[in-house]
Parts: C-alpha cells; sequence; structure tokens
C-alpha cells in the first residue's frame, strides 16, 4: 500500500510551485502551511520572503495566488490581512483522501520515516526486592508509548529494562537468606502479591539484623565480596532474589496490560563482565582521573553547594562499582553491539544529572559521538489530587498495585452505570481496559517533563480529556457500523461536505504528521491532543449530521459511514501506539 500524501504537503507543494514562479529567487522556500480557524489553512510565509526580496509582500502575495492552480484540490485561496494566504481545499480532494487512507488498513495511509534507525530504549527498570512504587509506573508507561510511536514511524526499538538487581545490599539480602533459610519461597511457588510480601519480610528483617549487628555486618560485607567475585553459591541466592521479584514485576506488569520481554530485562548486573574494562579504558585514556584512591571523571561546569567540583565516581576507592560504571558499560554493549543509533532513557528527571555526567563521559571516551544521540526523557513526579507527592494518608508510599486496583474499581462502577446489555464478566473486563487506559492516559497527556496529579475522579470522568471519553467515542462508532451491517463503505467524492464533515475529515488526514512529529519529539502528549480533538470533532459531527437516517440518499449514507469508520479506525490505532485498548462494546 503506498503512503498516502497529506492534504498538507499536497497545498504545500501547490504553494512552492507558485511562489517560484512569483518570485524566483524564492528558490524552494517554505510557505509555513499551518491549519487555520478562517479557512482550512493559512500560509504565513509570504511576509518574511518579501522582506527578503524588498518586495511589497500583499503584491507578491496576490501574484503567489494568479499562479496557484485552483478547480482540483483548491477550490479557494485569496490574500488577507499583510500578505498572508487563506486556502479552503475542495470537498472532492477531501474525501479522496480520506478514501485512500481508508484502504490502507494497517498503516491508514501513514508513511514510515525516511531514516529509521535503531534505538535502544531503557524503561520500566524497578528494583529487585523491592515494592514498585510510582516513578516506576511512568517509566513504564510513557515508555511503552513512546516504543509503539517509534516502531510505528519504522524505527527499530530493542528494549533494556535495566533493573536494579546489583550492589551492596545484596551481601546483606544473602547472608540473612543464609543464615535463616527458610524465609523465602521457590519462586515457582508464589504469585505476585506473596512473592513481594516475601521480599518485603525478608529485606525488613535483614535491615534490622544488619543495623543492629555488628559481626552480621562485617559478614554481609564479605557476602558482596563473593558476589562479586562470581561464587557460585552466592550467586544461586542472588538468583533467587531475581526470580521472586520477577514474578512480581510481571504481576505488576500484566495488570498494566503491558508486554515485558524477558530477553529485554537486561539490569545492572548484567554489565559486571564489563565493569573492569570500562574503568580501565576510562583512565588510560585520561577521561577518569584516580583521586584520593577512586577513580572519577570531572566536569568543569558541574559544581556542588560549595563550588567544588562534582565528580561521576566510576570506581570506588575500596574497588567495588556502582551505578554510573554499569550505565557507562550499557552505553558501549549499546552502541558496539546493538549499533544503537540512538539511547533513549525513560527515567525521573532527579537523575537528569547522573545522565548529564554519564553521556558527557561516554562522549569524551568516544562511545557516543556524531553518529549515536543519548537523551534521557526526563519525566516529572506523581503527585496526590492535593498537589503534594503521592503518599498514603499514613504518610507512606502507595503501593502500586493498590493504586492500579483502584483504578479498576473506580472505572467499573464507571462502566455498570452505562452499561444496558453487559454481563458481570463483560463489566470486569472493560473495567480493566478502562481502568487502566485512564492510569495510562493521564500521565501520557501530561508533557514527561511535568509533574502530574493522580486523581482518579478526574481519569475516569466521561467529560473532558480522559481515556474513557476516548473510548467511548470508539464504542458509539462500532456501534453504529455493526448497525449499518459491517459493510465496508464506499467513498462518493462528488457529494458536498457540511462543515462538520469537513473539519473532521481535515483533522483525520493530520494523523500521520501528528505521529512523525510526536515520536520524533517524544512527546505522547501531542498524540494525546490528537485524539482528544478527534474524538471531540466526531461530536459536533454526530449532532449536525445523522449517519443511519431513512432521509438520507444512500451515497450521503456511505459517505458518512466512510468518514466514522476511518474516525474509529484513527483512534484505535492511535491509543494502540500508547499502549490503551478499545473495547468494541462500552
Ligand atoms: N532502577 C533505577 C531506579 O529505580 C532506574 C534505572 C534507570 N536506568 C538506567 N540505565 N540507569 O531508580
Amino acid at each position: 500500500m503506498a503512503p498516502v500524501t497529506s492534504l498538507t504537503a499536497s497545498v504545500n507543494q501547490r504553494l512552492a510551485s507558485a511562489l517560484s514562479a512569483a518570485l524566483p529567487e524564492a528558490g524552494s522556500a517554505d510557505p509555513l502551511l499551518r491549519r487555520s480557524d478562517r479557512a482550512d489553512f493559512q500560509a504565513n510565509g509570504i511576509l518574511a520572503l518579501a522582506k527578503k526580496a524588498k518586495a511589497n509582500p500583499r503584491e507578491l502575495a496576490t501574484e503567489v495566488v494568479s499562479q496557484v492552480v485552483t478547480g482540483d484540490l483548491i477550490k479557494d485561496i485569496e490574500v488577507s490581512g499583510p500578505g498572508f494566504l487563506n486556502i479552503t481545499l475542495t470537498d472532492r480532494a477531501i474525501t479522496e483522501s480520506l478514501a485512500a487512507r481508508h484502504a490502507d488498513p494497517d498503516r491508514l495511509g501513514v508513511p514510515f520515516a525516511e531514516n529509521a534507525g535503531t534505538t535502544v530504549i531503557d524503561y520500566a527498570q524497578p528494583n529487585v526486592a523491592k515494592e514498585m512504587h510510582v516513578g516506576h509506573l511512568r517509566s513504564a508507561v510513557i515508555g511503552d508509548a513512546l516504543r509503539g510511536m517509534l516502531d510505528f514511524t519504522g524505527e527499530r526499538t530493542i528494549g533494556r529494562h535495566h533493573i536494579g538487581d546489583w550492589g551492596t545490599q545484596f551481601g546483606m539480602l544473602i547472608q540473612y537468606l543464609i543464615e535463616n533459610p527458610g524465609e523465602l519461597a521457590p519462586a515457582a511457588d508464589v504469585d505476585g502479591n506473596q512473592a513481594m510480601s516475601n521480599l518485603n519480610r525478608v529485606y525488613k528483617a535483614s535491615r534490622a539484623v544488619f543495623d543492629s549487628d555488628e559481626e552480621f555486618k562485617e559478614r554481609a560485607r564479605k557476602r558482596v565480596v563473593a558476589l562479586q567475585s562470581g561464587d557460585k553459591e552466592t550467586l544461586d541466592l542472588w538468583q533467587r532474589f531475581v526470580d521472586e521479584s520477577k514474578v512480581y514485576f510481571y504481576s505488576v506488569f500484566e495488570k498494566l496490560d503491558m508486554e515485558i520481554r524477558d530477553d529485554e530485562i537486561v539490569g545492572e548486573s548484567a554489565y559486571n563482565d564489563m565493569m573492569a574494562e570500562t574503568a580501565r579504558l576510562l583512565e588510560e585514556s585520561g577521561v577518569a582521573v584516580r583521586s584520593e584512591g577512586a577513580l572519577v571523571v570531572f566536569f568543569d561546569e558541574i559544581r556542588g553547594k560549595d563550588d567544588q567540583p562534582v565528580p561521576l565516581i566510576v570506581q570506588k576507592a575500596d574497588g567495588g562499582f556502582g551505578y554510573a560504571a554499569s550505565d557507562l558499560s550499557a552505553i558501549r554493549n549499546r552502541v558496539i553491539d546493538l549499533h544503537a543509533t540512538t539511547l533513549l532513557y525513560v527515567v525521573d528527571v532527579r537523575q537528569s544529572l547522573h545522565f548529564r555526567m554519564v553521556f558527557e563521559t561516554a562522549r569524551r571516551a568516544g562511545w557516543l559521538n556524531a553518529d549515536v544521540t543519548a537523551h534521557n526523557m526526563g519525566y516529572g513526579t506523581v503527585l496526590g489530587a492535593d498537589g503534594k507527592p503521592f503518599k498514603t494518608r499514613e504518610g507512606e508510599t502507595v503501593r502500586l498495585e493498590d493504586l492500579l486496583d483502584e483504578a479498576v474499581q473506580r472505572a467499573a462502577e464507571v462502566v455498570r452505570e452505562k452499561a444496558r446489555d453487559l454481563t458481570e464478566d463483560e463489566i470486569q473486563e472493560r473495567a480493566a481496559q478502562v481502568g487502566i487506559g485512564a492510569v495510562k492516559y493521564a500521565d501520557l497527556s501530561t508533557s514527561p517533563s511535568r509533574d502530574y496529579k493522580f486523581d482518579l475522579d478526574q481519569m475516569v470522568s466521561l467529560n473532558g480529556d480522559t481515556s474513557v471519553y476516548l473510548q467511548y467515542a470508539y464504542a458509539r462508532i462500532r456501534s453504529i457500523l455493526r448497525k449499518a451491517g459491517d459493510a465496508c463503505p464506499a467513498a462518493h467524492p462528488e457529494l458536498d461536505l457540511h462543515e462538520a464533515e469537513r473539519a473532521l475529515g481535515l483533522h483525520l488526514d493530520g494523523f500521520a504528521e501528528t505521529v512523525a512529529e510526536a515520536a520524533a519529539e517524544y512527546a505522547p502528549h501531542k498524540l494525546t491532543a490528537y485524539l482528544y480533538q478527534l474524538a471531540s470533532l466526531l461530536t459536533s459531527f454526530y449532532d449536525k449530521c445523522q449517519v443511519l437516517s431513512d432521509d438520507n440518499p444512500t451515497e450521503v449514507v456511505e459517505n458518512r459511514l466512510l468518514l466514522v469508520d476511518l474516525t474509529a479506525r484513527t483512534l484505535h490505532r492511535g491509543m494502540s501506539l500508547l499502549g490503551i485498548r478499545t473495547p468494541e462494546r462500552l
């Protein structure tokens, strides 16, 4: 299926050739076309061009208008204001572009990006033996959406779940398990909830001994050394913590309706064998220097409160490697072995200094260069409805699972209220799709770098910029299409369109450009804004135009069925890129 040239692109081409006829020195200047309330489009580029050519902008605009071929694509073009062009399209052109997108059910006419590369995307990275929190939720939701959008544009994506599965705390945990062998049930015997409560119990108990018993502390310290030097018994016990934690992670990801691949869970420990070499390379090239026994990297621009330079610690004085060494090793692996052209990290904005230092170090070492870009999509904090960091009433961090369960429960109330002909099982199934969709959408519809409020009442509201509003719009169309016998509608480009049909049709034509922009800018909120507007235009279309009315000639019914069918497909596709379901009935 050939990609569809968008109406914007077609009009742009027309204008550009009229422009070069009117002002040859303009070359291939951009007419700066945008959607407008006054007409379908407005071109604003003439002003700057006229200024450059020392011409009168209105005269130049008039000359361009006289050069534009009208009739087929452009119905009307006129000069307005100081030299803008207002452009109205023919109804025929709109219907034909919709029909072409409709004829391509998989991609809706959306082209692949021209210079696709390989993006390694680091997201959904919880920590072993620790409960996931709302921050991990954001990383998973945003990462999954970015990946969906990038894949759709033709980018090759590789996921990396850089879980926290290494570090000194494992010495304490493993030593405790050696001394209290019955404490952790085998991973195969527990569900996600049990796994987490076992891990929590072991964590708390081992911490207590660690803090109160100096001799245990010493045994735990030796255990870290055993772990890092690859002692078999120690590694086996460490693996039990990882396996138990994975049972828990998978139960949360399943609740989130998110597919996480086991071969993409590549945590900090996976780079253990590379750490020493990473340190050696940095030291030999002089990028890192020894300072009080530790191996560190300094940055002129990065200073702490006392104006002292804050270094990145590659290796501690006791020889241990930490978070920075594993991230630097991961960069080498991702660039050299995975052939990444882009490294994307979806990590809390509070780690942005860490990434600044890690990226700069990798640049100095030559691991990042002109062919590879690294970017931390740092996201903001999740706040409670009161605008304060999200905590329970008792001031504790909110358990992620409780939060998701509550969202699904609220969604069930909303679905039940509206559902006429749904069974209880169907209500529960929809509730999961609506509730989890609501959580994802609320997160994605805010610009990622900003904090956002976790407000369940607002999230499952039927009116407003929510996923359930979009899901209802979709289900409503599906119900109309079922009534119409689900026949594949035919287009009738000869028909005149109602204003509301034109507005909806023009917006549908902009899907490809929106997806391209949202993917290129890592901005899922641009896609949610587009989809919300789509659903709103659909609502005004319903207000003004009947689809299945006996008063409508067959051609009008068919044309409108095509319009709403393409709207449904666009809603479905857009939501699925974001990881949100669109149930057929609600
Ligand atoms: N596990 C870390 C945390 O919970 C996030 C890991 C982010 N990714 C990375 N490559 N450092 O804070």
